[in-house]
């Protein structure tokens, strides 16, 4: 299937999200899309798939031009979506959630999950995906959850799939793992669009290389003669430094001592394992693992979100094991968690209202039993400007940000408070390598100031780049320390700890 859009234009109010879009996506060839934060990847891709309707422009399969009112149009017409942000009900099996809306009837119409079950594992064999169709959504791992949303598209026969930042979620291994079922796709004769911020990936992976700026597409090539560096200067228009930039820290007195932290996970293993840890004021201690072995949890009991088994921790000499999340954050505790929109922001609220999600009841901007809301509105402006929150205005509901540009908002909401420790959890998920570099900047400049930094991370280059200390976490303990300040640390003994070998 030749799939063709000509001159797609797509306005929100005043922002124009696509500009007179040309794009080309063939059979058999993986298109790779890079862009900005908010440059209309995501909008453009919607569209396609018919989830928004062009102001302008038509989109024609095999020279025919079609019209989509609504996502079940594109899916008839062999167009298939994974979302940036994952559809699944959490509570159905695998089986159930790929039928959903298109089950198969028996007799009677009663659901036929047995010839549901049936088809996703002919699937599952043809491609590779390797589903148990019987589990649980929300018993999986990320990685299976994302291959049941392409179980999904292939149920309902897409010739044309487009992932949508497939891998921001994923460990390395599950990358290489997915990178093997795109080719498989591929390799069947499926048009892949494929959209990350991951410019190794892209050059992995892509036939073709698309490039989008301001709504715009503004360069094509072949990854075959594209270098990162390359990629970097045609997406921000200017040369991009991927290495962090930073002086030997000053560290101080301890911001924050965690002592033998035990948590019990629904099965009474340890999530946590006698978790012990300190983080100096002036310092950025790294903690490096795949995910899964007890970040999460460390990170939700530091931060108040769960109340540990056993063990103390102590924020600036005071012990706030038994603290509420409002208490630590008002002794100055900025928290990034690792998934913005399960909690890190409320979508239907406004950007305004999100800056202030955490700190409304602060007496700057309390007017009686009041929240002064221009003074809060003024606020967020300023944040948004500081750290290029991309968005027309602060009345817009954070949910119609770009991905990206989400991520943004909740890290200026929590690095432009006073703060004294920063615990930062996957910082720059979905973040375009512009704003990557900008936010390393802001966390160094954080550590400069006197704050303790927490960075937890499955991007080892992130760890590597901003750590003075890194700590590596496998199953629920913390199983090596290396220090950086004495020039750089030893990578593959960094993976290995990772992979468990010091065991
Ligand atoms: N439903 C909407 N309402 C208002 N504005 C929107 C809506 N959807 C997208 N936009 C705006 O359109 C622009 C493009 O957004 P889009 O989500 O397509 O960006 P993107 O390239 O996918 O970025 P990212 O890499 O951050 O995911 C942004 O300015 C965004 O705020
Ligand atoms: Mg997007």
């Amino acid at each position: 299937m030749d799939v063709e859009l000509r001159g797609i234009t797509k306005r929100f109010g005043p922002v124009v999200a696509n500009d007179a879009i040309n794009l080309h996506i063939r059979a058999g060839e993986v298109l790779g899309l890079l862009g900005e934060n908010g440059a209309g990847k995501s909008t453009m891709m919607n569209i396609l798939s018919g989830l928004y309707t062009p102001d302008e422009g038509e989109i024609l399969i095999d020279g025919k031009s079609v019209t989509f009112e609504d996502p079940g149009d594109g899916i008839a017409a062999g167009i298939g979506m994974v979302h940036q942000h994952f559809m699944l009900v959490p509570v159905f099996t695998v089986a159930e959630n790929v039928v959903l809306g298109v089950e198969p009837t028996g007799r009677f119409d009663y659901l036929d999950l047995k010839t549901a079950r049936k088809q996703v594992r002919e699937i599952n064999d043809r491609y590779g995906l390797e589903v148990d169709p019987d589990a649980l959504i929300e018993s999986l791992p990320v990685g299976i959850q994302q291959r049941v949303e392409i179980l999904k598209v292939l149920f309902r026969s897409a010739d044309v799939i487009i992932l949508d930042e497939p891998t921001a979620v994923l460990t390395p291994q599950e990358v290489e793992d997915f990178f093997e079922i795109v080719r498989s796709l591929r390799d069947a004769g499926k048009a892949i669009v494929f959209i990350t911020h991951k410019l190794h990936e892209i050059l992995e992976i892509s036939d073709r290389i698309s490039v989008l700026r301001h709504g715009r597409i503004t360069g094509e090539g072949d990854p075959a003669k594209l270098t990162t560096e390359t990629l970097a200067e045609m997406m921000v228009g200017r040369p991009v430094s991927f290495a962090v930039d930073k002086a030997a820290p000053k560290a101080g007195a301890p911001m924050l001592t965690v002592s033998d932290l035990c948590l019990l996970d629904e099965h009474d293993d340890f999530a946590l394992d006698h978790v012990s840890l300190q983080v100096r004021s002036g310092e950025v201690v790294g903690i490096a693992g795949v995910q899964g072995n007890g970040q999460t949890e460390l990170v939700e009991a530091l931060t108040g979100l769960t109340r540990p088994a056993t063990g103390t921790i102590l924020f600036d000499g005071q012990d706030v094991t038994r603290s509420s999340v409002r208490e630590r954050h008002r002794m100055g505790m900025a928290h990034v968690p690792e998934d913005r929109l399960r909690s890190g922001m409320i979508a239907s609220f406004s950007v305004a209202e999100n800056m202030v999600l955490n700190s409304y009841y602060d007496p700057t901007y309390g007017r009686g039993l009041e929240i002064d809301w221009p003074k809060a509105q003024t606020t967020a402006a300023r944040y948004c400007i500081d750290f290029d929150v991309r968005t027309p205005s602060v009345f817009l509901p954070a949910g119609h940000l770009s991905g990206g540009n989400q991520q943004k908002m909740v890290v200026a909401r929590e690095l432009e408070r006073e703060t004294k420790l920063v615990i930062a959890s996957q910082p720059t998920r979905g973040l375009d390598v512009g704003s990557i570099e900008y936010i390393h900047e802001r966390l160094i400049e954080a550590r400069d100031e006197g704050d303790g930094v927490l960075i937890v991370s499955s991007e080892l280059d992130e760890i590597m780049g901003l750590s003075d200390r890194i700590l590596v976490m496998f199953e629920g303990r913390i199983v090596a320390e290396f220090d950086a300040t004495n020039g750089p640390v030893d990578r593959n003994a960094v993976g290995l700890a990772m992979a468990g070998a010091s065991e």
